[in-house]
């Protein structure tokens, strides 16, 4: 079985004082839980300039709670203004990196070749790689959906050498999904899930167990049936991440279901 996760995806949102309340509250409502972070392991991705707060508002080096960026540059270092390297998110504790996620595809042109070389960049480093596929609404109607998810994440694919497969995981996400509270159903979902788990397994034999999330609206209302469908190993999550109660209301619902 594949570890089970979630992700709070917090986007462009929060200023430092209230990502340090939010980091806070998450780190003390968890606390609470009957909760063992290596059978369900939680992150949260806050802004870059975030990062370090968060850090330590999750308790730096003992926190429970992995800190993972939003994005990263795959160059080590140079003239790139404005970018951030895999080892500099290191250097401040960051575990995981969010990649190819399609908010970076679709507004800051990310293109596959981009999540080829972050992802292998990131895996190189020792970090983990949280790799984003999805389709969009016009490529689900035109039953396109299996050719853009899979060569997606054969581009993520490219990026891993050997063993390093175990620190990857992918997240399928709808783009028609994210942030309109129109969320895949279990079906839908657990259909696309299964194409994603197949394909990784035939790509290594580690490869059944790389988790594959699923974001797009998840909701405390909706967490139960998506995390009791087979082949959803977790939920990558955007809107509902920012408020304590639903966060810790849908990390619930993957306990219950694990
Ligand atoms: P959403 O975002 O939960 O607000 O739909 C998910 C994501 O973009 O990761």
């Amino acid at each position: 079985m594949p570890q089970r996760l979630v992700i709070g995806n917090w986007k462009l949102h929060l200023t430092a004082p209230e990502a340090v309340a939010l980091a806070d509250g998450l780190a003390k409502g968890l606390g609470t839980l009957d909760w063992d972070p290596a059978r369900v392991g939680v992150g949260v991705a806050p802004s870059f300039p975030l990062l370090v707060p968060v850090a330590q508002a999750l308790g730096g080096e003992d926190a429970r709670i992995d800190l993972v960026a939003q994005a990263c540059h795959p160059e080590h270092g140079g003239a790139f203004t404005g970018a951030v390297s895999v080892e500099q998110l290191a250097s401040v504790g960051v575990r995981r990196v969010i990649v190819g996620h399609s908010e970076r595809r679709r507004i800051f042109g990310v293109d596959d070749p981009q999540v080829t070389r972050a992802v292998h960049r990131v895996l190189d480093a020792g970090l983990s790689a949280v790799a984003c596929v999805g389709e969009t609404l016009a490529e689900r109607n035109a039953d396109r959906a299996r050719d853009v998810v899979l060569s997606q994440l054969d581009a993520v694919l490219q990026g891993v050498k050997g063993s390093a497969i175990e620190r990857l995981i992918v997240a399928y996400e709808p783009v028609w999904a994210i942030g309109t509270g129109q969320v895949a159903t279990p079906e839908q979902a657990g259909e696309v899930h299964g194409w994603i788990h197949e394909r990784l397994a035939s790509f290594h034999p580690s490869g059944s167990q790389v988790p594959v999330l699923y974001g797009g609206s998840v909701k405390p209302g909706n967490i139960a049936e998506l995390a009791t469908t087979p082949g959803i190993d977790g939920a990558l999550v955007g809107g509902a991440s920012l408020d304590t109660d639903s966060f810790l209301k849908i990390v619930q619902g993957v306990i219950h279901a694990s």
